[in-house]
This record gives structure tokens, sequence and C-alpha cells, in this order.
């Protein structure tokens, strides 16, 4: 990702005035007309850079598209997003990674971040569609866990926990997660996440994790899509920076990841039920086999939501819709 663009960039980053462009071309040992290039290249990815005859090239806004180079720059991760592939527009990130992982060796890829300005055909639970115009944060982790298969679900609970998490500090905002895996601010849905899993017998291949944020959205541009939601800058009044937000959604799901590693289940159940907006409350529950209420009692090291019906039977559900009363 560190092309010369980039580098220009930095010199201008470390100016707090005018650069010329004689002095970039000294310093990196590249022409002028080579210094208009990728100037040009740079305002062509968003930044905006004022360029006089007489001083020079100065930034006078940063992009606001999600580069790696803005994500990476805020990082603070050993390995997740080290990797990152960069779209202006894909069909969905998650098949970025289907494809990735199908051409490669899963675990080269492990720690990779997909991301997209928008996607065109993205997808969300249950084989719903999942709206993404330009202005949110619509990612894919690609990950090859040590884990035993029945705890995979633990992994979307890290996710869920770090997009809390990380609405919260950047934000705060009181987001809560929703069994099994969408995102809230009050009663508005602000975000979900998708879990695909390739495995065989009992062996994972290699697993993506697709994470969508309504962030800088307007709530008109969700018409679509039929429930209630809410985008962080609805909330906020005003756009926030999506790169700063990323970076630590990321640093928040390294750390929850490494502690399924470690085996440290208990730890990451505590802290999702801490974040959870589904326990105590009565609910409905619709698997691929039945309809039932009951109420939500607890969330087991595996994932699976306990309910109490209401003749005292206990439940265990691994997967299905859950709503809220
Ligand atoms: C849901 O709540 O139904 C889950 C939504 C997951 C959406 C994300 S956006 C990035 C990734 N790519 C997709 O096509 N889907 C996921």
């Amino acid at each position: 990702m560190y092309n010369t663009a980039f580098r220009v960039l930095e010199v201008l980053e470390a100016s707090d005035g005018p650069v010329s462009g004689e002095q970039i071309s000294g310093s990196m040992g590249i022409s002028r007309s080579a210094v208009w290039k990728h100037i040009k290249e740079l305002k062509g990815m968003g930044y905006e850079i004022e360029a006089s005859q007489k001083e020079g090239y100065r930034l006078i806004k940063k992009s606001n598209r999600l580069l790696p180079y803005e994500v990476q720059k805020r990082l603070r991760t050993n390995f997740i997003g080290r990797k990152m592939r960069y779209y202006e527009s894909t069909p969905s990130t998650n098949a970025v990674g289907r494809q990735l992982a199908g051409e490669g060796e899963a675990a080269d890829l492990h720690g990779m971040v997909i991301v997209a300005e928008e996607q065109t055909g993205g997808t969300g639970r249950l084989g719903r569609s999942w709206v993404s115009p330009a202005g949110g944060v619509w990612i894919t982790i690609v990950l090859k866990p040590g884990i035993p298969i029945d705890h995979v679900f633990m992994v979307t609970m890290a996710g869920s926990v770090a997009v809390a998490r990380a609405i919260r500090k950047e934000f705060d905002l009181g987001a809560l997660i929703k069994w099994p895996n969408d995102i809230y601010i009050g009663d508005r849905k602000v975000g979900g996440l998708l879990l695909e899993l390739f495995a065989e017998a009992d062996q994972i291949h290699y697993c993506l994790l697709g994470i969508g944020v309504d962030v800088n959205i307007s709530p008109g541009e969700l018409l679509g899509v039929k429930r209630a939601v809410t985008s962080i800058s609805a909330e906020m009044g005003h756009d926030v920076d999506r790169a700063a937000f990323l970076a630590r959604l990321l640093r928040e799901f390294e750390s929850r990841y490494l502690l399924i590693e470690s085996g440290e289940y208990e730890a990451l159940t505590r802290e999702w039920k801490s974040f959870s907006s589904t326990l105590g409350n009565r609910v409905t529950i619709n698997t691929m086999k039945a309809t039932f209420e009951g109420e939500a009692i607890d969330i087991d090291e595996f994932g699976a939501l306990i309910i109490r019906k209401d003749n005292g039977k206990i439940e265990r559900v691994i997967a299905g819709d859950c709503i809220e009363r």
C-alpha cells in the first residue's frame, strides 16, 4: 500500500504550510512531473490539495474514503487489518473473501480485512439483502481460527462486542447487542454481523466475518430496509471519521478474538452479556423447526440463547430469529 503517492502525502501531512514541488521531488528523489502526477492521483482519491505556482502544494483536507492508508495509520493491532483489500464498489466483501480463500492458502489470509465503500449485492443473515450505500463501514475479516468448531459462533460474539465497544468509545453512544448478532442504538438497528464458515468434518478451513455498520448514512438512504434503522451520523447529528472508527473496531476485535483462541470463553461471554439488550426480555423465537415464546435468561459458552418457556421448560437456541417484546 505504500506506493509513491502516499509517500508524497506523508510529506504534505508533515508540513504545516505549503511544500514546493522542488522540495518534494528533491526529498523523494523523483521528478517534478512525477510529483504532479501523484498529487493528481491523491486528488482523485478524495484528498483536497491546493496547488499554487508560487508556494507549492498544501494539504487542505484528508480524504473521507476508507482507504487502507488512513485506517492503517491509526491501526494498533498485530495481525487484524495488517493486510487490507480496498474496493470502491463490489457486490459483497464476503464474496471477495470467498474468492480469495478459494484461490489461495487460507492461512496466508488470516486477519485480512476486505473493505468496500459501497456494496451492490450486500447480503445479510438468512439470505436477506443488505443495503450498503457509500458512507457505511462494510468489511469482511478473513480468519483461520484454531478453535473447536462448536465454539465458532464465539467469533461472531467477539465481533459484536467489538462493534458495540467501538461505537461506545468513539462516539459515546449506548450501543447494545441483540441476539444473535444485531447492533442496536435504542430501538433502531445500526449494524449487523454475518459469519460464513467453511469446514470439512470438524475441521475449520476458514471463516469470513462480515460486519456492516451504518455510519455516515442519512436514514433516507436506507428506505428500502423494512425494520427501524439508524446510523451513527443520524445519532451524532454530523458525519464522523470512519477510518478512526474502523481502526478502533479492528483493535477491539483483535483483543476479543485472542480471548477465544486462548480458550477464555467465559470472559468474552461475560462481556457480551453486559451489552445484551436481549437477556431478561420476553422474546419470540423463530427457528427452522418451530416458533415459541419465553424469557431470554442466558447465553452459554457456545453462543446459544437460553430461553425459559412459559411452561418452565428450558430451550437452547443456537440459530434463529429473535423478536424482543
Ligand atoms: C445482518 O444483520 O443480517 C448481517 C449483515 C452483514 C452485512 C455485512 S456488510 C459486509 C459484509 N458483506 C456482506 O455482503 N455482508 C456483510
